[in-house]
């Protein structure tokens, strides 16, 4: 990736690892896991139930305390797990036993220490990082509005200034109670679980404002209002419950609660298979227009790839934990390598009934589908932008492949 591209990057999900459990009974939802997400784009995270999807988007809103790898969001690590470094300072204790007892020389027996000292010292670092992110965010946030506000006030006519000084109050107040966490908003599969019955619509928009300390009603009603008009729904809604809507517009109920924060990234975890297939195109059509009126960022969770075909930049592909390939949308619907993904190409319906009929369902089976080996895969890239997680020996038969 060029350097350009690379400030780009707005959310970076750097080895993660989410296990459920421990010892024998360990389950390993998600196992170090790689991708970047790129300011302005849709990446489609993609794979069947229980491949681990939710379990990522929990994760990088740090609803989980992560296992190992990272999160930078806007440049900042938010999210750091610790195991990894554990694991190495348990090998480097290991390795230093045998040295000492097989007269192993002293700079050796040295290299190790100083392993264990490093990896000691990114154990600190990254549990700083983890439970501190937020406070340092405030810091900047604060001293951002600041600034902002002194340069809008020397320039303010006198009648202008109480105004601005009230919006630099109320500006200061949120920064307060901001976490970096808020910028990344998600939106529920099951629109019916995920509002609260005993909430008016007007409530539930509201109520992440009012946790960051605004208190100025008319501010909070024309949000409210502003809210319903971007979502499609109208300003007597406001006063309605949850059950009184159907299942298209409870989630964009969802999807204003969000929203209103004005979050950089959404994180929309299967937000339309929970809905009638005639109302999925209207929500789509609606996170499009966000993306291109508000600027958002979205990470969209599917189970099938038909519904990310359209609206993805890139895609992710995800099987049991692990990340398989990841590309340009195009490119993985034109040259899919993985088996996996190929498997779930063979599953979309074709609208031409003639080739549906003679549509080849292919079924992925990783025993029979992959050569039998003591070699660990890993996420390789086979040509620029494209990556499989595939051995050594997969990757150059994928190279060969991808040039002829
Ligand atoms: N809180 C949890 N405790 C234990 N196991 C979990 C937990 N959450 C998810 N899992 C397991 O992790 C795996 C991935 O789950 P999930 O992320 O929900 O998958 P997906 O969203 O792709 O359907 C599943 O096997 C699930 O049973
Ligand atoms: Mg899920």
């Amino acid at each position: 990736m060029s350097d350009d591209k690379r400030d780009d990057v707005l959310l970076k999900v750097e080895n993660l690892s989410m296990f459920f459990g421990k010892g024998d009974m360990v389950k390993k939802a998600v196992n170090d896991v790689s991708f970047e997400v790129r300011k302005g784009e849709v990446f489609g995270l993609v794979g069947e139930s229980g491949c681990g999807k939710t379990t990522t988007g929990r994760t990088i809103i740090k609803l989980y305390d992560a296992t190992s790898g990272n999160v930078w969001f806007d440049g900042k690590r938010i999210v750091a797990g610790t195991k990894s470094y554990y694991d190495e300072i348990k090998a480097q204790k290991a390795r230093r036993k045998e040295l000492v007892k097989n007269g192993g020389t002293q700079e050796q027996i040295a290299a190790c220490d100083e392993k264990i000292a490093q990896m000691r010292a990114e154990i600190r670092k990254a549990k700083y990082d983890h439970n501190h992110c937020d406070d340092d965010y405030r810091k900047d946030e604060k001293k951002r509005i600041e600034e902002k506000y002194q340069e809008l006030l020397k320039d303010a006519a006198p009648e202008e200034e109480a105004k601005l000084r009230k919006q630099m109050r109320r500006e200061l107040r949120v920064a307060a109670h901001s976490k970096l966490v808020t910028q990344i908003q998600m939106i529920y599969q099951d629109p019916v679980a995920s509002l609260d019955p005993r909430m008016t619509v007007r409530e539930i928009i509201s109520e992440g404002l009012i946790i960051q300390g605004i208190r100025d009603k008319k501010y909070l009603q024309d949000q409210v209002y502003e809210m319903l008009d971007t979502v499609g729904l109208v300003h007597e809604h406001a006063d309605r419950y949850p059950h009184e809507f159907s299942g298209g517009q409870r989630q964009r109920i969802g999807i204003a609660r969000s929203v209103v924060m004005k979050p950089k990234l959404i994180i929309a975890d299967e937000p339309i298979s929970a809905l009638d297939v005639s109302i999925r195109a209207q929500v789509i059509n609606l996170l499009n227009e966000l993306r291109e009126t508000m600027g958002m960022t979205i990470l969209f969770i599917a189970h099938d790839l038909s519904v990310v075909k359209y609206f993805s930049d890139r895609i992710g592909v995800m099987y049991f934990g692990n990340l398989v390939e990841m590309t340009d949308s195009d490119e993985l619907f034109r040259h899919p390598l993985h088996p996996y993904t190929r498997s779930l190409l063979s599953a979309i319906p074709l609208p031409d009934p003639d080739t549906e009929k003679n549509r080849v369902r292919i079924r992925y089976n990783p025993l029979l589908d992959h050569e039998k080996t003591d070699e660990e895969p890993q996420l390789r890239e086979v040509c620029p932008g494209h990556f499989v997680r595939c051995t050594e020996k997969e990757f150059l038969a994928y190279r060969k492949q991808v040039s002829e």
